[in-house]
C-alpha cells in the first residue's frame, strides 16, 4: 500500500481578498508544524493586511507571526520575479495553498494565467501534479466565479472556500479563522489542533440512540 508523502515544504501565497487573518494564520500554523515555508503576496493583499489587521507588510514577513516562534524556514519571494524558486517545479515543494485567494487571481490560473509568482505557481502546481489548494472569499458569487472555480476544481485543485461551520460552536474570531486554517491543513495531511473531529455533538449527547434521538430526520421536540 503507498504511503502518503509527508509534506515538509509549502508555497503560501496571499492574495488580496478579504480575510488576511486566514493568511496570517495559516503562516503560523505551518510554520509552528516544522514546515518551511515560501511566502508570497501581492501588493492588494498588503492593502488589505492593513486595513483588516493594521499590519504594514514590508520586506521583514516575521511581523506575521506577531511575536510566535517561526520553527521552521520562511522565505519570501517577491510576487513579480517570475524567476524565483517556487517558478519552478524543481523547487515547488508539496502544496501551492492561496490564502484567502481573491476572484481575481482565481480567474487569471483558470485561463492559464502566470503573469506574477502566485499565479506561476499555482500552474506549476497543477501541471506537475502537485496540491493546489485554494481558499476564495467572496459573496456573491457571479457565473463567470463559478466558472472559474468550477475550472478549477476539474483541473484537480481544492477549492476550500472561507466559509466556517458553526455547529462546533465556535465562541470567538479565533475559533472561526482556526477552523478554516485546521481544514486548510487537514486537506494536506498535516497534522493540526485547530479543528476537532465531530463527536456527534450536543444532540448526541443528550440524546443517545434509543431516547428522545435527534438524529435530523425530525424534530426531537414534537
Ligand atoms: C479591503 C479589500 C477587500 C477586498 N476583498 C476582496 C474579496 O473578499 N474577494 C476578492 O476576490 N477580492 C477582494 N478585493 C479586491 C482584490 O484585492 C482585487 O481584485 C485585486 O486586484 C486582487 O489582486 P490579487 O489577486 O493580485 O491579490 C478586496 C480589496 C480590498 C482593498
Amino acid at each position: 500500500m503507498s504511503k502518503a508523502k509527508q509534506v515538509t515544504k509549502v508555497v503560501l501565497g496571499v492574495s488580496g481578498a478579504s480575510g488576511a487573518c486566514y493568511a496570517v494564520r495559516t503562516l503560523q500554523l505551518l510554520l509552528a508544524a516544522g514546515i518551511q515555508v515560501d511566502l508570497i503576496y501581492s501588493n492588494a493583499a498588503k492593502r488589505v493586511l492593513f486595513e483588516e489587521m493594521d499590519i504594514r507588510l514590508q520586506q521583514d514577513p516575521t511581523i506575521l507571526l506577531q511575536g510566535q516562534e517561526a520553527g521552521a524556514e520562511l522565505r519570501l519571494w517577491p510576487n513579480e520575479d517570475i524567476g524565483a524558486p517556487p517558478a519552478s517545479g524543481t523547487a515547488i515543494g508539496d502544496v501551492v495553498m492561496l490564502v484567502p485567494c481573491s476572484l481575481s487571481t482565481i480567474g487569471a490560473i483558470a485561463h492559464g494565467g502566470a503573469s506574477n509568482l502566485i499565479e506561476r505557481a499555482a500552474q506549476v502546481a497543477l501541471k506537475e501534479g502537485k496540491h493546489l489548494l485554494v481558499v476564495p472569499r467572496e459573496s456573491p458569487l457571479s457565473k463567470v466565479h463559478l466558472d472559474c472555480l468550477s475550472r478549477l476544481a476539474w483541473a484537480g485543485a481544492t477549492v476550500l472556500p472561507a466559509s466556517p461551520g458553526f455547529y462546533q460552536r465556535p465562541q470567538s474570531i479565533e475559533d472561526l479563522v482556526d477552523q478554516v486554517c485546521g481544514k486548510i491543513l487537514n486537506r494536506c495531511g498535516i497534522e493540526q489542533q485547530c479543528l476537532p473531529a465531530w463527536d456527534g455533538g450536543i444532540g448526541a449527547q443528550r440524546h443517545p440512540v434509543g431516547e428522545d434521538q435527534v438524529d435530523g430526520r425530525g424534530d426531537a421536540t414534537s
